[in-house]
């Protein structure tokens, strides 16, 4: 089963980026682990991260027809991205979202998803885990 792991702008300052919310572990780090769940699992992932929307909906159109399922972290695009929401919605991939830290405690403005729309499954506030929880889903 092929995986796309997609991460949104600003996740790769992870490590620099307001480590009390979103750890001390840079982004290197996050993608050895997704990896490592995903050998752990039997799945085949492709990660790709971008701090540029209209590059997030070309990679997600890309996906047509090439992988089984999406775990994406839109990061700041969650809350504002109807043409995320709509690319996920155009391919038909099964999706299931990640956020690091817990979205409904934070800001109001973070409450709200665009991408939850059409994700299957959200998991958000476990950190790194959140994202073996994704790949589990699909597992
Ligand atoms: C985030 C939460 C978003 O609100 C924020 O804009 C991010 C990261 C998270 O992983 O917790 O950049 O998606």
């Amino acid at each position: 089963m092929k995986i796309l792991v997609i991460n949104g702008p600003n996740l790769n300052m992870l490590g620099i980026r307001e480590p009390d919310i979103y750890g001390k572990q840079d982004f290197d780090a996050l993608q050895k682990y997704i990896r490592e769940c995903a050998d752990a699992l039997s799945l085949k992932v492709t990660l790709f991260q971008s701090n540029h929307e209209g590059e997030i909906v070309d990679v997600i159109q890309a996906a047509y027809g090439v992988y089984d399922g999406i775990v994406i972290n839109p990061a700041a695009y969650t809350h504002t991205s109807v043409a995320i929401l709509d690319a996920l919605k155009a391919v038909g991939i099964p999706t299931v979202e990640v956020h690091l830290s817990d979205v409904n405690s934070r800001e109001e403005f973070r409450r709200h998803s665009f991408v939850s729309l059409v994700a299957k499954k959200t998991i958000a506030g476990l950190g790194f885990e959140g994202y073996r929880q994704a790949l589990e889903y699909f597992a």
